[in-house]
């Protein structure tokens, strides 16, 4: 059982041809509402590969909460662990433009998520497999768990996004830590070669369309990426992260996973919307080419 701790949030996604200026009004030319947060797209990666994925979390007691805790059930997470709280539900401003986004977090009740939460639900993380997190919840809750993890000897998965709430003490208690590029050297300050080679096995680099990085105690091994017509690059790296703890759990070697969650974030950015392009097992596989099943 893979559970994450993490965020979940409605996208609201616009998609315009000319980026307004300060001050100008423009038309754009799609709006869709589709389930996010980087909790939840982790989750529902993992759970469509075929992972068992339990959720600790929170919406509000809103339209958009209902509907994102149905839409987590429809994607066969376990939801026991998923409060409803008081506050809103977060929320996702994505402004999609050239291929490019920019995304504006109202977090809401993703900062709910307490401590308490957790240990209400402690027996949730003691029976897991493995926990995943992101930066999407209150800093004091994800340093709670990594402490509990790190007395059960619970093997963390810790995506620092958004960086700036990440702390560098935090790196003994986490088994891979999956930053991207930029994140890396905010993190670090310094560049993600040198960072993989002072944290092997330990530090997996995401390279966007060039795949990703990682040191095997000797080396740094870098997985170069598939090609792929890219209609959509939100949630890729979370695509990335939810097929890497799924290889991960099902005893696939540092390396192999790489390779799997290559292939499964080339494919999500095919579809739109962060949830929308999230592969099956089948999906990769045949990408893959039945080779690493
Ligand atoms: O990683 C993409 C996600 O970041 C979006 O779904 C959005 O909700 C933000 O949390
Ligand atoms: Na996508």
């Amino acid at each position: 059982m893979i559970t994450v701790v993490g965020s979940i949030n409605m996208d609201l996604a616009v998609e315009m041809e000319i980026f307004p200026k300060q001050g100008e009004t423009v038309q754009g030319t799609l709006f869709k509402t589709i389930p996010g947060g980087k909790g939840a797209n982790q989750a529902v990666a993992a759970a469509r590969l075929g992972s068992r994925v339990r959720f600790i979390g929170a919406v509000g007691n809103d339209s958009f909460g209902k509907e994102l805790y149905e839409n987590l059930i429809k994607e066969k997470v376990d939801v026991s662990g998923i409060a409803m709280t008081e506050n809103s539900t977060g929320i996702a401003n994505i402004l999609l433009h050239n291929r490019d986004n920019r995304i504006i977090v109202i977090p809401g009740a993703n900062y709910d998520v307490s401590k308490e939460m957790i240990d209400e639900n402690i027996h949730h993380i003691t029976g897991s497999k493995l926990v995943m997190m992101q930066l999407e919840i209150p800093v004091e809750t994800v340093e709670h768990v990594l402490s509990i993890c790190r007395k059960q000897n619970i093997p963390v998965l810790l995506n620092p996004a958004p960086a700036k709430n990440f702390k560098k003490d935090w790196m003994q208690e986490i088994t891979y830590l999956t930053p991207n590029e930029t994140e890396c050297e905010r993190i670090f300050g310094a560049d993600w070669e040198s960072v993989l080679k002072e944290y092997p096995k330990k530090v997996i680099v995401t390279l966007g369309s060039a795949g990703a990085a990682f040191h095997d105690g000797n080396n740094i091994v870098r997985i170069p990426g598939h090609q792929t017509n890219a209609v959509d690059t939100t949630g890729a790296g979370d695509a990335f992260n939810g097929a890497f703890a799924h290889a991960i759990c099902s005893g696939k070697s540092i390396d192999e996973a790489v390779r799997f969650a290559n292939v499964a974030a080339s494919l999500s950015v095919e579809k739109f919307g962060a949830q929308g392009g999230m592969p099956t097992l089948d999906e990769v596989m045949s990408r893959l080419g039945g080779k690493e099943r």
